[in-house]
């Protein structure tokens, strides 16, 4: 605020904001610049993780750290340099690393907070969601929604790792939050190759009609890389052929939905995957709320807020509220994104600004 509009420092001045003090009150004009500023202005800050950083200290943690009842998950989290040391990687995101070694049970509980994972690598781990066995390979992405009973269990000969995201700070700085343990081992040892889930929902375009009722969220456990690759594959064939299927030149991109409302997948987690052609490079955009990428495929660059950061596979990022963020391709690039996109649309605090649109 300007320094003008300020009163005169006088004693008497000095005793009334001593008797704010005395009784827990802040006067709105010393601070307005702070509480309201023109845009968002955002502590969290842009950051890379590299794989190559992440992965071996996940491996370590493998070896000195058990996983089971109590500390619940091997999880290591994403802690953004701009606020304060807390494992967020955003104000409202969480986004971790977890890695389970074989013949190791990460204990069954549920709670409040919404939670998926993605695998950019390995498989042999299964997800028992509210009972339903989950098989976890390369590319897919996993549902545990809200109060979902969840477990793993590693049936493979190698570790495995892959990254969770959740609406972790969101719940804890709302104070909505519910926990409950459950069975100290998954509750199923099955290993189906498609769960419950996908058997009754995915078969495109078909609704059971004995699922008529809309879920908050997708009923889904599992979307599977073949069809995520499959629709992208698809986009850029069509653009190929002079059909508009893509978001941009060169640039295919999907939205996982939740197949009962055609909305997110999560009510407070926005689930995509984007894919580049060598070469392309997207406009710059700044949009409300926060993203997360991990690179699945290929290499690039990402232009976070002026500063351009080499990416390869695995490697994470966050782009915080309203920082400009573009993507470089070098070779063909595959990223999946998550972000808190449900919240800021729902409560209409949505804006996006295009570099040039
Ligand atoms: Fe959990």
């Amino acid at each position: 605020m300007d320094n003008a509009m300020q009163p005169e420092d006088t004693p008497e001045l000095r005793a009334l904001y001593k008797g704010f003090a005395d009784h827990h009150l802040d006067p709105l004009w010393t601070q307005t610049g702070n509480l309201m500023p023109v845009h968002p202005k955002p502590q969290a800050v842009p950051h890379v993780w590299k794989w190559s950083d992440l992965l071996p200290l996940a491996e370590r943690s493998g070896e000195l750290v058990p996983v089971g009842r109590g500390g619940e998950r091997r999880a290591i989290g994403l802690a953004n340099p701009g606020l304060g040391g807390r494992a967020y990687v955003s104000p409202t995101l969480w986004c971790a690393i977890q890695y389970l070694c074989p013949g190791e049970n990460a204990p069954e509980h549920r709670h409040s907070q919404n939670a998926f994972r993605f695998v950019v690598e390995g498989e042999g781990v299964w997800t028992v969601v509210n009972g339903d066995p989950v098989r976890m390979s390369r590319g897919d992405l996993l549902l545990t929604p809200g109060w979902h009973f969840h477990g793993h269990h590693n049936v493979a000969t190698e570790p495995m790792a892959w990254i969770d995201g959740l609406d972790i700070p969101f719940s804890q700085q709302m104070d909505v939050g519910f926990f409950e343990f459950g069975a100290e081992r998954v509750t199923d040892n099955a290993t189906p190759n498609y769960s419950q889930g996908e058997r009754l929902w995915c078969h495109p375009g078909l609704r059971p009609l004995s699922q008529l009722h809309d879920t908050v969220s997708s009923p889904i456990g599992a979307y599977r890389w073949e069809i995520t690759d499959a629709a992208l594959t698809e986009q850029l064939l069509l653009e190929d052929e002079g059909n508009p299927a893509t978001v941009g030149p060169g640039h295919a991109a999907i939205r996982y939905m939740n197949p009962t409302t055609g909305g997110d997948v999560m009510p407070t987690i926005r689930c995509e995957f984007h894919r580049l052609r060598a070469g392309t490079e997207t406009p710059a955009r700044q949009e409300v709320g926060a993203s997360v990428f991990q690179v699945f495929e290929g290499t690039g660059a990402v232009t976070l807020g002026g500063d351009r950061h080499k990416l390869e596979k695995g490697d994470l990022f966050v782009v915080p509220s309203w920082v400009a963020w573009s993507l470089q391709a070098e070779t063909g690039f595959d990223l999946f994104r998550f972000s808190d996109a449900p919240i800021m649309e729902r409560l209409g605090f949505m804006r996006t600004q295009v570099e040039g649109g």
